[in-house]
C-alpha cells in the first residue's frame, strides 16, 4: 500500500517569523495526520527548519538544487549541502524552474540523478502548459520528461523518488484540475512505468499539485493514482495544509 505524500512548496515566500508560526501551527495539528507531511522551503530557511522540525513527523526539503556537486558555480546550492541541513527531499523540473529559468529536461535529469546519488528523495515534477494541453500532448510532454529521467537513472531509481504531475495551467491559477482529468494523467504516468517495472510502478508515489485546496483534496486523493499533493498557496496557511494533510 502506498503511503500517502503531502509536501509543501514554499516558494519565496516566508521570515523567520511567519515561518515560525506557520510551524508551530502545522506541528500542533499533526495529531490526526495518517499521510507523510514535508515542507520544501527557500535555502536560507534549512537552518531554522531543520531545528524545529528535527524528531517531529513533518519532513523537509529544497526546491531545487545544483546538479554539480562542487565548484565554481556563483550562487548555486548542491545536494551535499542540503544534506548538511537534513533535507529528505529536493524538487527538480518544476514548471517554474523549467519556463523562467530555462531547465531542459536534460538538465533536470542531471538534478535527479544528483540528488539520488547525495541519498536525496528527488520529488520530479512534470506536467503540459495549457496549450500543449489544447494540443492534445499531455501524455507525450510529460511522457518525454520522464523518458529524459529514465535514460540517464533506469526504471529502478523510482524506488526512491516520488513524481509531481503539476499541469502548468493549475499552477497559483485557482483553476484545478478536475479528479478525472488528474487521475488520467497518473494513471497514464504508473501504465508507462508498469510497462518497464510492475513492481516500481505499484509502490511509485505520484502527487498531484495545481491549486490544490481544503476545499478540492479529498475528491483528488480519493482517485486511485492519486498518492497526495504538492501544495504551493495553500502551504502558507496552516489551516489550510493541515487539512490538505488530513485528507490524505
Ligand atoms: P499552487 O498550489 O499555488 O497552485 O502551486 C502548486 C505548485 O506549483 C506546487 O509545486
Amino acid at each position: 500500500m502506498r503511503r500517502k505524500l503531502v509536501a509543501g512548496n514554499w516558494k519565496m515566500h516566508g521570515t523567520l517569523t511567519d515561518n515560525d508560526v506557520l510551524l508551530t501551527a502545522v506541528l500542533a495539528g499533526m495529531a490526526d495526520v495518517k499521510a507523510q507531511v514535508a515542507v520544501c522551503v527557500p535555502f536560507p530557511y534549512l537552518a531554522q527548519v531543520q531545528a524545529k522540525l528535527a524528531g517531529s513527523a513533518v519532513a523537509w526539503g529544497a526546491q531545487n538544487m545544483s546538479q554539480h556537486a562542487k565548484g565554481a558555480y556563483t550562487g548555486e546550492v548542491s545536494a551535499a549541502m542540503l544534506n548538511d541541513f537534513g533535507c529528505r527531499y529536493v524538487i527538480v523540473g518544476h514548471s517554474e524552474r523549467r519556463a523562467i529559468y530555462g531547465e531542459t529536461d536534460a538538465v533536470v535529469a542531471e538534478k535527479y540523478a544528483a540528488a539520488q546519488a547525495a541519498g536525496l528523495i528527488p520529488i520530479l515534477c512534470v506536467g503540459e502548459t495549457l496549450s500543449e494541453r489544447e494540443e492534445c500532448i499531455t501524455e507525450q510532454v510529460v511522457g518525454r520528461q520522464i523518458d529524459a529521467v529514465l535514460a540517464k537513472s533506469g526504471v529502478a531509481s523510482l524506488a526512491k523518488a516520488v513524481i509531481a504531475y503539476e499541469p502548468v495551467w493549475a499552477i497559483g491559477t485557482g483553476v484545478t484540475a478536475s479528479p478525472d482529468q488528474a487521475q488520467a494523467v497518473h494513471a497514464f504516468i504508473r501504465g508507462k512505468i508498469r510497462a518497464l517495472d510492475a513492481g516500481i510502478a505499484d509502490s511509485l508515489v505520484i502527487q498531484y499539485g495545481g491549486s490544490m485546496k481544503a476545499g478540492n483534496a479529498a475528491e483528488l486523493l480519493a482517485q486511485p493514482d492519486i498518492d497526495g499533493g504538492l501544495i504551493g498557496g495553500a502551504a502558507l496557511v496552516a489551516d489550510d495544509f493541515l487539512a490538505i494533510c488530513k485528507a490524505g
